[in-house]
């Protein structure tokens, strides 16, 4: 019997939490609030995951949540992927939430950051994994729905490590969310953004220069533009690529042509990531692992990856040094 590799140790930064909604707890969390699937069973709704473009994926994505309704289901969510991410190599997990997309069906916000927060106080004791709360607004809906939503999340901004944009980019420009932005960095809040994904590098530029982020999520598409390159390489802003979700939303037509060996050779601080692992078919292992066979990166290529995966963090300094 061979003994398989233990999973590299690494950080996740573009997790959603509602993206980690494995068919299973679908069903029993249905079962448990009394609500009827339109699917018959699990493996009926896992043949429902074939996408062919983001809305086609945010689509199923939104209604599966109906689901989610109490403090317990939110923390049994969470509890569920702290699970997997430490069977995965996770150490430290900086995870995305859709309060909108739940206060919008008559959840509070409260109870989707108490039930989050208490499954995320448990996580350094019961799974060896440092955690940080991302919340995110839907760009889709109005700028005032986002000032809207970042004001009722103002008693907890305690548990909230940033903010972030996400939902169906194209037609939303960052731009549409610079005073929310503007408040959240106000109340001393890190700020990243989907950007670049299926939208154009003029998002990405906007979202450095008019939403101020330390991050931009995906970002694959700024190779278009060597401008924008030379900008995130000069000034090492992170990119938290998600390979998996990429070839599964259609972004890029086969792993195997995936731009991140070009990304890491133009100096860009990449970093690798599973997006809604439930839907795209792997947690951050599963992304590594596929990445090293699609594009036959080395070892040292992968641990740069994980090496990048914390140096481009929210952990303080020393936490951070000690993973480097
Ligand atoms: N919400 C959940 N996953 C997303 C993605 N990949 N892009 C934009 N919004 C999302
Ligand atoms: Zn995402």
């Amino acid at each position: 019997m061979t003994t398989a590799h233990p999973p590299v140790p690494k950080a996740e930064l573009h997790l959603h939490i509602e993206g980690t909604l494995e068919p299973e707890l679908a069903f029993a969390l249905a079962a448990r609030n009394g609500i009827a699937l339109p699917y018959a069973s699990e493996d009926e709704l896992r043949r429902a995951y074939s996408f062919s473009d983001l809305q086609s994926f945010l689509n199923l994505y939104y209604a599966l949540m109906a689901v989610l309704r109490t403090e317990e289901d939110f923390a049994d969510l969470a509890h569920a992927y702290l699970a997997r991410a430490k069977e995965q190599g996770v150490r430290h997990a900086e995870i995305f939430f859709d309060p909108q997309a739940h206060t919008s069906r008559g959840v509070p916000i409260g109870t989707v950051i108490e039930g989050l927060g208490r499954a995320l106080d448990a996580a350094q004791e019961t799974y060896g994994i440092s955690t940080r709360l991302i919340m995110c607004f839907l760009r889709d809906e109005s700028a005032e729905s986002a000032l809207e939503t970042f004001e009722a999340a103002r008693p907890y901004l305690d548990r909230i490590t940033a903010v972030g944009l996400d939902s169906a980019e194209v037609g939303n420009p960052p731009s549409k969310f610079r005073e929310v932005y503007a408040r959240a960095r106000e109340a001393g809040l890190k700020c990243v953004a989907h950007a670049g994904e299926e939208g154009p590098p003029a998002y990405v530029w906007e979202a450095l220069d008019l939403l101020g982020v330390d991050r931009v999520d995906h970002g694959v598409r700024c190779m278009e533009d060597p401008e924008l390159v030379a900008r995130l390489v000069a000034e090492q802003i992170p990119l938290t690529v998600c390979p998996l979700s990429n070839v599964r939303l259609r972004v890029i037509d086969d792993l195997a042509d995936h731009p991140l060996p070009a990304m890491l050779d133009a100096g860009l601080l990449v970093t690798v990531n599973s997006d809604d692992p439930a839907y795209f078919g792997g947690y951050a292992q599963d992304n590594f692992t596929a990445v090293r066979d699609a594009l036959g990166l080395d070892e040292d290529t992968l641990r740069t990856l994980a090496r990048n995966s914390f140096q481009a963090s929210f952990l303080d300094e020393e936490t951070r040094a000690a993973y480097l």
